[in-house]
């Protein structure tokens, strides 16, 4: 039971016995993730959770508010819309036509999961998610234009991932450091899982390694509970480069 204070226990322990209720206090869920952290590193978190439906606790206010509107919105999304609306707001100038972006630091979009896609452009607009470049292309946009373009970007087909052999983290929880591994959240081969967690495979390598390192030194904290900046600042520079490697797309002219 290192490094937990005792506090954190108990509260979490009630935590387990209480079922998905939308009066959750966001207390209690951060109560509960810093407890499978602490303690219990092999529980796979939200396992009760079905695919697709969130935990209403699962996004606080500072973001996107997971209420039964929004959620509407996100689930109503119009692919159709949302293409028109991508190369008139000039998107794919830097994620590519069909969310394969041709440089490095622009990340992919193409699979990637809806909810996440409208979570991270909410996250640009408030400043949450601190950027240059996506706060300006954000400024405009509403939670329905968020959602088509999600819709549209989510039915593109994703790049191929380049590792075959999985780095250890990627698959295998490390209790001792309460590490859960990648997959358990980012879905078998880093597909994206869940409501939240993103589609990693096939994603810009350069793009990969950046954003882990802006998790590692609080430069990027737009993640709820802290988990990835959490994980990002406990494995080492060279467990970052061999996953960045593993889940990034597969280079092109790799044969
Ligand atoms: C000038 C280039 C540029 C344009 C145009 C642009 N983006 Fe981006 N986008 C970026 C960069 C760079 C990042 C990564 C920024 C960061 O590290 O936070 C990014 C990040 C994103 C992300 C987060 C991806 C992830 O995996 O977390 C989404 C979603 C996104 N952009 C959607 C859009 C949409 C939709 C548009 C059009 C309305 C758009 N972008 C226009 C450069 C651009
Ligand atoms: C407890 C669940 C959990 C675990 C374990 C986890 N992640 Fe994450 N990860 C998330 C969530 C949720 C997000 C989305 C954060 C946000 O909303 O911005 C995320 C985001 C990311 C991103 C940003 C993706 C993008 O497109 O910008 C990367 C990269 C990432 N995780 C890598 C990893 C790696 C590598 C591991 C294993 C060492 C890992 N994660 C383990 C939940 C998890």
């Amino acid at each position: 039971m290192t490094g937990c204070p005792a506090s954190r226990l108990s509260k979490a322990s009630q935590v387990f016995r209480i079922k998905q209720d939308p009066s959750i206090q966001i207390e209690t869920a951060y109560e509960k993730i810093s407890y499978i952290q602490c303690h219990r590193s092999d529980i796979q978190p939200y396992r009760h959770q079905p695919a697709d439906i969130p935990f209403l606790f699962r996004w606080q206010k500072r973001t996107v508010q997971v209420d039964q509107n929004n959620l509407a919105i996100i689930a109503s999304g119009n692919a159709e819309l949302g293409k028109e609306l991508a190369e008139e707001m000039e998107c794919s100038g830097c994620h590519g036509d069909t969310g394969i972006s041709e440089d490095g630091e622009f990340p992919n979009l193409a699979g990637q999961r809806p909810a996440y896609i409208v979570k991270q452009l909410h996250d640009y607009k408030s400043g949450a998610r601190a950027t240059d470049t996506m706060q300006d292309f954000t400024e405009e946009l509403d939670m329905k234009k968020m959602a088509d373009l999600a819709a549209f970007y989510a039915a593109q087909k994703p790049a191929e991932m380049a590792g075959d052999i999985a780095p250890k983290l990627a698959v295998e929880t490390d209790k001792a450091r309460f590490m859960i591994a990648c997959d358990k959240c980012h879905g078998i081969k880093g597909i994206g899982r869940g409501f939240d967690a993103p589609r990693l495979a096939g994603q810009q390598l350069d793009y990969l390694q950046s954003t882990m390192e802006a998790f590692r030194d609080g430069e990027r904290a737009n993640d709820h509970y802290e988990r990835m900046r959490f994980i990002a600042k406990t494995i080492t520079k060279d467990e970052i480069k061999a996953l960045v490697k593993y889940y990034a797309m597969k280079p092109e002219d790799d044969d």
